[in-house]
């Protein structure tokens, strides 16, 4: 009974204790749950990037998640000395800023957290990541915390990478039970050899998982939005999103900076390595892959993607447009202390047309393009549909959102240019995209704006709710596990498989100049054809003197002469393949005509490749129902192995015409699971295919290459077999790698009613000399061998061998 009273005249203490009790459990259970102190270093603080997007990230992650269960810390650090470093972070720090919805006092309140729980620290040695650590261990213990994990985010040169790693290792590591996440900026490597080794560099210090390879264009709304956009519409997507109708798709980053001040870094990577491989590259695998069915799955993602990049067709030399912005090379002589007379091949622009090789893109051009010193800066995917409509009406009379006539596209406008910001747009006559409402909005009409030649108003746009900086999204996902917007180490090996053989081969190319901004004019526009990409317009220096100055192809003739008492036929590489093209072309008609069909025997390499490619672009009456293609000679790897002969005559020749399949007689290399074994007298099966389908085993024709060593077909200096005797085919050993392989003999090749033998590029000068002079002695140079009994022998040259 006295309880009461004294309860109740205490009741107001008692419910506010009871609160605290509760408010302070409440944070235990959560502390347990899932808190835990996050300890985040930035490598490179006092750095560009730093100082213009990762502080202010880390702000955002901290607003974020202030009062949701963690404590944290936040460790600038560099090589800088203490002050000097001190002073830039206080610097950056007073200048972070809240979103707009913030309110202000919130705002100063969040930041003055933020601000006591930033420090700068030098780091450098192992025994300052050793005493880092143990700074960590003793302020998480001091304050009674667990810790959850450490994020190291390295916003440092690549080269500073290995050493960083081994001290984190070995020194800075947190204890059991909780997480450590790297985070790492590309560039990884420069082409696919350092890419690689960089990756079992750093995959010694760290497991994959522990790895977070940034391309921050996958933190851009826009590019985030590809896939969710392409499975949000899938209705309306699935009949469109192919060959059938896509037109080509556009992949663009243009900017108006140019690279003063950072050409070390540039002249190491240019733009292709800056841009193309990685920002433009994962666009376009958003773009290209197969849609899982489930999005959200990482692995789903990354399988679909990697398949993407394996059926990319290789590029070519012929596959890029570079340029180089006038003041470049000045700027690079200013910053690395070159002498006048240097000159840097740097692409600072490039042009590339890729294909995809599968039946969703097979035909689709797909444009990529990048540069600085261009007269806009602006990002966007342009993805524009066949024209595949009739309009019987009037063109005045066409109603935008009605008429099929009009352009139809979707673009997905990542940001910048006219627009001023990310965007997603699509024709209305296509479809209305759905896009979750809670953070897409539609865009507000803005009079007179016209977008890729049509007004706003021909699109449904739609624009972010909030617009988040890429850095602040990539780090919350960090802090999240989210690794679906990071970068794989397969995923990374595998772009850059595709691009350095195009780096490769524009190694010692001269890029075009370019003045830098509106002045560039047209200098930079490009047109395509097939694989080809070509400027459409000649370079400046040529439109400066006027158009006639520059020799123009047809002011070579075709060249015909004698060689080796054989005729020869000798032209600029192009005219020299159309030449040889034509006449293929001529003597497949001629065989069909006379005898229903034209066996062509074909060797492999690299010089046929061209003209694969002219036969199959160019050569619309070629009879290819009625040819049979044979191959010369082959590896011993098996057909789809990419270095396989076969491969190469399927990549680039058969699989754009028209040839029934059993017309198509690949060597047979792998039999029984095994390759070129003489049990399995593979050589012997090709012998009798021969004899049985091609008239006195003579065909048609036979395309011949020479080596620098003199060999021809896989018949190589001092081969035991296939110079004489009766084999038609026979096993051999060449020098190089594959060394097994399967090659026609010379006497089945001197059967031939005519052999063809192309030869092309500087490297053959020396040989091409020697076997002028030579006589008949195919032990020491097989192509001395090609002499047809009755056929005829005809060389075909470039000028690059035959004027050398
Ligand atoms: C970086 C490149 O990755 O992307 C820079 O190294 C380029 O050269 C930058 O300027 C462009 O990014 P954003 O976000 O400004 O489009």
């Amino acid at each position: 009974m006295l309880a009461e009273p004294h309860f109740t005249r205490h009741a107001g203490a008692w419910n506010m204790l009871t609160a605290a009790v509760c408010m302070a459990l409440l944070g235990c259970l959560q502390a347990q749950e899932l808190q835990g102190h996050v300890s985040v270093i930035l490598l490179g603080a006092t750095g560009d990037l730093a100082r213009k997007y990762l502080w202010q990230g880390l702000f955002q992650l901290y607003l974020e998640e202030a009062g949701k269960g963690h404590s944290f810390r936040f460790h600038g650090t560099a090589l800088t000395s203490t002050k000097q470093g001190q002073e830039v972070i206080a610097k950056v720090l007073e200048s972070l800023s809240c979103p707009r919805d913030t309110a202000p006092g919130r705002c100063t309140e969040l930041k003055a957290q933020f601000q006591q729980l930033s420090e700068y620290r030098r780091l450098k040695t192992p025994e300052d990541y050793l005493a880092l650590s143990k700074d960590i261990e003793a302020r998480v213990q001091h304050e009674g915390l667990q810790e959850a994990g450490r994020i190291f985010y390295f916003s440092v040169p690549p080269f500073a990478y290995a050493e960083i790693a081994r001290s984190i290792n070995s020194s800075c590591r947190p204890g059991p039970g909780a997480w450590l996440r790297v985070v790492l900026e590309k560039p990884f490597g420069h082409d696919h050899r350092s890419a690689q080794q960089l990756a079992t560099e750093l995959g010694s210090f760290f497991q994959e998982e522990e790895m977070y390879r940034v391309d921050h264009y996958l933190g851009k709304q826009v590019v985030a939005q590809i896939l969710p956009f392409r499975d949000q519409n899938r209705k309306a997507l699935d009949g469109l999103w192919n060959r059938h109708h896509v037109e080509r798709v556009e992949i663009i980053m243009k900017e108006t900076v140019d690279a003063e001040g950072r050409t070390s870094f540039y002249e190491e990577y240019g733009v292709i390595g800056d841009v193309l491989q990685n920002h433009l590259t994962e666009i376009l695998m958003l773009v290209a892959m197969e849609l899982p069915v489930n999005v959200s799955s990482s692995e789903a993602v990354l399988g679909h993607k990697l398949q993407a990049f394996w059926a990319l067709r290789g590029l070519q030399r012929g596959s890029a447009v570079v340029g180089q912005y006038q003041a470049y090379r000045g700027q690079v002589r200013r910053e690395l202390q070159k002498p006048d007379s240097f000159h840097s091949l740097t692409p600072t622009f490039a042009g590339v047309l890729v294909h995809i090789d599968n039946l969703r893109w097979e035909g689709v051009p797909f444009i990529l393009m990048s540069g600085k010193a261009l007269d806009e800066r602006v990002g966007y995917v342009r993805i524009l549909f066949k024209d595949q409509a009739y309009c019987a009406q009037s063109e005045k009379r066409w109603v935008p959102a009605q008429s099929h006539c009009l352009p139809q596209q979707i673009i997905f406008y990542i940001g910048h240019g006219e627009l001023g910001g990310p965007a997603v747009l699509v024709s209305r006559t296509l479809f209305r995209p759905s896009l979750p409402s809670a953070s897409w909005k539609e865009v507000e009409g803005q009079p007179g704006l016209r977008l890729f030649g049509r007004p706003l108003s021909d699109y449904y746009a739609y624009s972010p709710v909030r617009e988040q900086d890429a850095y602040s999204i990539l780090i919350s996902h960090i802090f999240h596990r989210r690794k679906d917007s990071f970068i794989t180490m397969e995923n990374l090996l595998a772009s850059w498989v595709f691009w350095t053989p195009l780096l490769d081969s524009l190694a010692h190319e001269v890029p075009r100049l370019y003045p830098g901004g509106a002045e560039n004019g047209h200098l930079l526009d490009f047109e395509f054809s097939g694989s080809h990409l070509s400027f459409a317009q000649p370079p400046l220096e040529q439109l400066v003197l006027g158009p006639d100055s520059a020799p123009m192809p047809s002011d070579f003739q075709v060249l015909r002469a004698r060689y080796r008492d054989s005729p020869l036929i000798s032209a600029w590489p192009e005219e020299l393949i159309a030449r040889l093209a034509g006449d293929i072309e001529a003597a497949a008609v001629q065989a069909v005509r006379r005898f229903g069909k034209f066996h062509l025997a074909l060797s492999g390499g690299s010089s046929p490749v061209a003209l694969f490619q002219q036969l199959a672009m160019g050569h619309y009456s070629f009879p290819w129902a009625h040819t049979h293609l044979w191959l010369v000679d082959e590896r011993c790897v098996p057909l789809w192995d990419p270095e396989s002969n076969f491969q190469g005559l399927q990549a680039h020749l058969l699989q754009h015409v028209r040839v029934p399949y059993y017309n198509v007689h690949p060597m047979p290399v792998h039999r029984r699971q095994r390759l070129c074994a003489e049990e399995d007298q593979g050589a012997q099966a090709y012998a009798e295919e021969i004899s049985t389908l091609v008239t006195n085993s003579s065909f048609d024709l036979v395309l011949l290459g020479m080596g620098t060593d003199g060999h021809t077909a896989s018949l190589f200096p001092q081969s035991p077999v296939g110079l004489n005797g009766k084999q038609l085919v026979v096993l051999t050993t060449s020098p190089s790698s594959p060394h097994r392989r399967m090659s026609l003999s010379l006497p089945v090749i001197n059967r031939a009613h005519k052999v063809a033998v192309l030869v092309m590029g500087r490297m053959k000068r020396e040989i091409a000399m020697l076997v002028s002079r030579v006589g008949h002695e195919p032990r020491k140079w097989p192509i001395s061998g090609v002499l047809p009994d009755s056929g005829q022998l005809v060389w075909y040259m470039d000028y690059d061998v035959f004027l050398g």
